[in-house]
């Protein structure tokens, strides 16, 4: 082939190229373009090794015309390549175009559960009236639930609280009244104790208002002037704090082991206002808690001087306040992680 032949061979490949390139529409027919004019088996490569036979003279124009059809063949690959990613970027971009008229996602907040509820706020009301919070273990031991709580092993008290046994002398706690002789041992004999104790217990119960699992708090307060008047003082400001400034208080007198003497209150009904219905058993009156002044036995059990100290104890039950307060009708609920029934008490 001499110089001239090749230059309009050259021409003439140039010309189909750019024929060709038009046609290329996708990645697919740009490969098939790129073998055919750009790969092994294209004129290009042939035109390479036929320069072997090229006279010496003709060699450098030969060669810049090779260059040269190389170039142009490889600006067509390059810029079609280039237009072809532009497309599918402008078409990505166009799927995936982000609509901002759309309302956004939320992060759902839980809520607080109704136990809990009533813990946190008769926790930050004794905590206004200066208490501590004490806490004690659920496995406890028989000596601290019972016998330093003035209730020795034959005492018939017991049969009201049947608890679950660990082992010969350690129990699921029955009542929170056990923080009562891990704080006074903590104090050594010394007062002023004012602490609240909230936390679980557990007694073979099981009915729509009792459970196997159940929540107290226990308050004690030990000092040389506590007096009956500060106990009942204290739990008719609780009490109306939980259901309201128009529930009256009535105390009537009971019976603890470990308070003497004992009272158990009652608010005035807050469904019926007192004239009676099914939810006061048509009494008026709701029974609420147990309380008491701290029997003289169980300062001295626990190492205060009962001469010295007196002091004020009550106990009450959380799930029957969140039941009472919330009007829930199975103390179950609480207790069947049932996220639709927890929402409920949602606070937005
Ligand atoms: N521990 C009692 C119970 O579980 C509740 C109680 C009553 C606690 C009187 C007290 C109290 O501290 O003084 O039934």
């Amino acid at each position: 082939m001499n110089l001239e032949e090749f230059k309009k061979k050259s021409e003439e490949e140039i010309a189909l190229a750019q024929k060709e390139v038009d046609d290329v529409k996708d990645e697919n027919s740009l490969n098939l373009f790129k073998g055919k004019f750009l790969g092994k088996n294209s004129n290009l490569t042939s035109f390479f090794a036929s320069m072997k036979t090229v006279p010496n003279e003709e060699k450098k124009d030969f060669g810049i015309l090779l260059t040269n059809l190389k170039t142009k063949l490889n600006a067509f690959f390059q810029k079609k390549e280039e237009e072809l990613k532009q497309i599918a970027l402008n078409h990505r971009l166009e799927k995936e175009r982000v609509d901002i008229t759309l309302p956004g996602y939320q992060k759902e907040l839980g809520s607080k559960h109704p136990f809990y509820a009533i813990v946190d706020d008769v926790t930050d009301f004794f905590l206004g009236l200066g208490y501590d919070v004490a806490e004690g273990p659920d496995v406890e031991s028989d000596e601290n639930n019972f016998e330093l709580m003035n209730i020795p092993k034959d005492h018939p008290a017991r049969d009201m609280q049947d608890s679950f046994s660990i082992d010969e002398t350690t129990i699921l706690r029955s009542h929170t009244s056990c923080v009562q002789a891990r704080v006074m041992a903590v104090a050594k004999g010394q007062g002023p104790i004012k602490v609240i104790c909230p936390g679980k217990v557990y007694r073979r119960d099981n009915d729509a208002t009792h459970s196997h699992q159940f929540g107290q708090i226990e308050g004690l307060v030990i000092s040389e002037d506590a007096t009956f008047a500060n106990l009942l003082e204290t739990l008719t400001l609780l009490l109306r704090h939980l259901f309201g400034d128009k529930r009256e208080v009535r105390f009537r007198p009971s019976f603890f082991p470990f308070t003497e003497p004992s009272v158990e209150a009652d608010i005035s009904c807050f469904e019926c206002n007192g004239k009676g219905c099914s939810l006061c058993k048509h009494t008026g009156w709701i029974e609420i808690l147990g309380s008491g002044m701290v029997n003289p036995n169980v300062l001295r059990l626990n190492g205060f001087d009962d001469k010295k100290y007196k002091g004020f104890a009550f106990g009450i039950g959380i799930d029957r306040v969140a039941m009472l307060k919330y009007g829930i009708d199975d103390i179950k609920r609480f207790y069947a992680n049932d996220v639709n029934f927890i929402d409920q008490f949602r606070k937005e």
